[in-house]
């Protein structure tokens, strides 16, 4: 899929994901911002930075901040919540930035084991001794939230084995391997604390509905029949004045460009 049609699944409903699952990140926001110890002045770059959250917190540290992100609906709501931030609608695999511009480049969920031209990219934009903190998930299955992901197998098997796929990354030496290929120092992978949380079944039907691997599920069974679905599942797990939560394992890369 070409990075032009990624904001038809990403960003049909950018609104809906700011507000309703966006902020659950802002735990691994915080634990990979205090890990790279961003300081002020810091150059950062978030690429695929969706609707800009993890950047708003990287400001309010001091970073001067850059993104990309390929959904344009994404990255509107990414810029009215930082005005000064200087953000692109485009391509992760053709950074629009000149070589060594960048003292810190994260990626979080948004570089994948089938995008190595990103990571290309993300050590061409650093400076030497610049750093990169990449996450992606570990084992989704055996998460105690596993639950709220599993209405993404209701895309074709086809898109549920490409989805497989794209979080190889997370499996254990192969991140490490693919970062050294790239040319990065020894990276470092941490376990990230990650978990959804929502208020109820509705919210978080309506939160899941707006990612993209859930429009590949809602184009192979529809936008109704996944809502409902969605909504029934969460119905098993409502606890009494809690909200619905969920942890998933999530694993960090932290490397340098020598
Ligand atoms: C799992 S989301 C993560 C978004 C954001 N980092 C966050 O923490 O919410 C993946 C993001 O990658 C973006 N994306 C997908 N392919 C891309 C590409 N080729 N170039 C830039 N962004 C891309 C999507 O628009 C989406 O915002």
């Amino acid at each position: 899929m070409s990075w032009e049609m990624v904001d038809e699944g990403w960003g049909r409903r950018a609104v809906d994901w700011a507000t309703l699952s966006e902020p659950g990140n802002a735990r691994e926001y915080s634990f990979v911002h205090q890990h790279l110890n961003i300081s002020s002045g810091d150059r950062l770059l978030d690429v695929a930075c969706g609707s800009g959250f993890a950047l708003e917190l990287a400001a309010i540290r001091g970073a001067v901040c850059s993104g990309i992100d390929a959904s344009h609906r994404l990255v509107a709501v990414a810029q009215d919540r930082s005005p000064d931030a200087a953000l692109r609608v485009g391509d992760m695999e053709a950074l629009p930035w000149a070589d060594e511009s960048f003292d810190i480049v994260t990626s979080f969920r948004g570089i994948w084991g089938t995008t190595s031209k990103a990571v290309e990219e993300a050590h061409r934009v650093l400076r030497p001794g610049g750093r990169l903190a990449l996450t992606c998930w570990g084992n989704v299955g055996k998460s105690p939230g596993a639950w709220m992901m599993s209405p993404f197998q209701w895309a074709t098997k086809e898109r549920v084995q490409h989805q497989a796929e794209m979080v190889s990354l997370g499996r254990p030496g192969v991140g490490e391997a693919f970062l050294a290929s790239q040319g990065f120092d020894v990276a470092e992978r941490v376990e990230v604390p990650f978990c959804f949380e929502y208020a109820d079944p509705k919210i978080f039907a309506r939160g899941l509905a707006a990612s993209g691997p859930a429009y590949e599920a809602i184009q192979s069974i529809g936008e109704h029949e996944f809502v409902r679905r969605a909504e029934g599942l969460a119905e098993e797990h409502v606890r009494n004045g809690l909200p619905l939560r969920g942890s998933i394992q999530l694993f960090g890369y932290f490397a340098t460009k020598s």
